[in-house]
């Protein structure tokens, strides 16, 4: 029997061009509920989560982004042509208090693989940090009701996917399997 859980982490990939339509607010719910239930160390929950969806506000990073970093650095692929949130109608981001990067992970994936179960393409961005993490990002976090000195952790762009691209092959010789050790 086909197992859809390992299905749709295998079938994952990151999708960097997105439809101009905005994902349901069900859809919506479902991926922050599937979000909360990750888990995280000690049960500290130490995420916060914040989701965009105002194109305005969308562009306007972009600009502040692009003005901290440079219009012409490669910072993030397809830098040229694509705005920081990857034109993408929905943008979550996470944030910490203190360095909870590995929960932040955990929760990202969780997101990525709920996005992906219901037909919806992800791309994760951290290269938002460039702007939040500096002086400059301090104006978002007080605008999305972040404390200042909580830590941006990464964001993850969300809609209706408009590319199929090919998977990016994984390199071999990575895992081990240790049946008896040598002592
Ligand atoms: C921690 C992390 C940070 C990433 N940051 C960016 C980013 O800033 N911009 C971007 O376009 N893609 C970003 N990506 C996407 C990766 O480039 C992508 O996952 C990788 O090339 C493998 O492709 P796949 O997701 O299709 O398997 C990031 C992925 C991860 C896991």
């Amino acid at each position: 029997m086909e197992n859809i859980v390992l299905k749709t982490i295998l079938d994952r990939r990151t999708i960097r061009f997105y439809k101009d339509e905005q994902i349901s607010d069900e859809q919506l719910s479902a991926i922050l509920e599937a979000a909360v239930w990750a888990p995280s160390g000690r049960n500290g929950q130490p995420c916060h989560i914040r989701v965009l969806q105002d194109k305005k506000a969308l562009e306007a990073l972009n600009v502040d982004f692009k003005n901290k970093v440079g219009w012409d650095t490669p910072a993030y692929t397809n830098w040229n042509i694509s705005p920081v949130y990857q034109n993408a109608p929905t943008l979550i981001f996470l944030f910490a208090e203190g360095n909870s990067a590995m929960d932040g992970g955990i929760m990202t994936e969780n997101i990525c693989i709920a996005a992906k179960s219901m037909g919806l393409g992800t791309c994760i961005i951290a290269s938002v940090g460039g702007l939040m993490n500096e002086p400059e990002g301090n104006v978002w976090k007080k605008r999305m009701n972040i404390p200042e000195d909580y830590k941006f952790l990464i964001a993850i762009a969300v809609g209706y996917p408009d590319e199929d691209p090919a998977p990016k092959p994984r390199a071999e010789g990575r895992v081990e399997i240790i049946k008896e050790l040598a002592l």
